[in-house]
């Protein structure tokens, strides 16, 4: 695998574009699911400096933190609950340009503006999301929803 991440500069597109190969590197032939979901955090934490990225897990029934870059976080969130617990319920991506306007959004932090959190399904139902939060609003659009749908489909969920 890769050891240093090459951090590149210009448009959203062209970052991912940088990045994607290198997170591939980064989980081939590593089988181990919270070693992989730490590096893909810790590199898209690195290429884009967001205020917060991290895994939340579906177990028993409610979403639990998985590795996380950023502050501490809630660690667990109920179905339907939040932007997080929305996402997981309707299994879609969902993109917040003002978290304040998004009803039932659980702040864990107020630094936190805007946010995007995509689910990652397997056989049909949800057993992830991953959650990224900006300390502006409005940063995130189609172009982050399409690239981290592609990301987490790299995950060995
Ligand atoms: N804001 C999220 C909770 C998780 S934190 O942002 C890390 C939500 O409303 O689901």
């Amino acid at each position: 695998m890769a050891e240093d991440l090459a951090i590149i500069t210009g448009n959203k597109a062209e970052q991912y574009l940088s990045l994607i190969p290198q997170i591939k590197g980064l989980l081939e032939g590593e089988d181990d699911l919270v070693a992989n979901m730490a590096n893909v955090v810790a590199a898209l934490k690195e290429q884009f400096g967001w205020f917060w990225v991290g895994f939340y897990v579906v177990k028993q029934n409610e979403l639990v933190l998985a590795p996380f870059q950023g502050p501490v976080a809630c660690t667990r969130i109920k179905k339907g609950r939040g932007v997080c617990g929305t996402s997981w319920a309707e299994a879609k991506t969902l993109i917040v340009p003002d978290v304040e306007k998004f009803p039932g959004h659980i702040a864990c932090s107020s630094l936190s503006k805007s946010e995007i959190v995509v689910p990652v399904i397997r056989n049909n139902e949800v057993v992830a999301v991953l959650d990224v939060d900006a300390s502006e609003y409005d940063q995130f659009d189609t172009t982050d929803q399409q690239y981290l749908e592609e990301i987490v489909t790299l995950v060995n969920f």
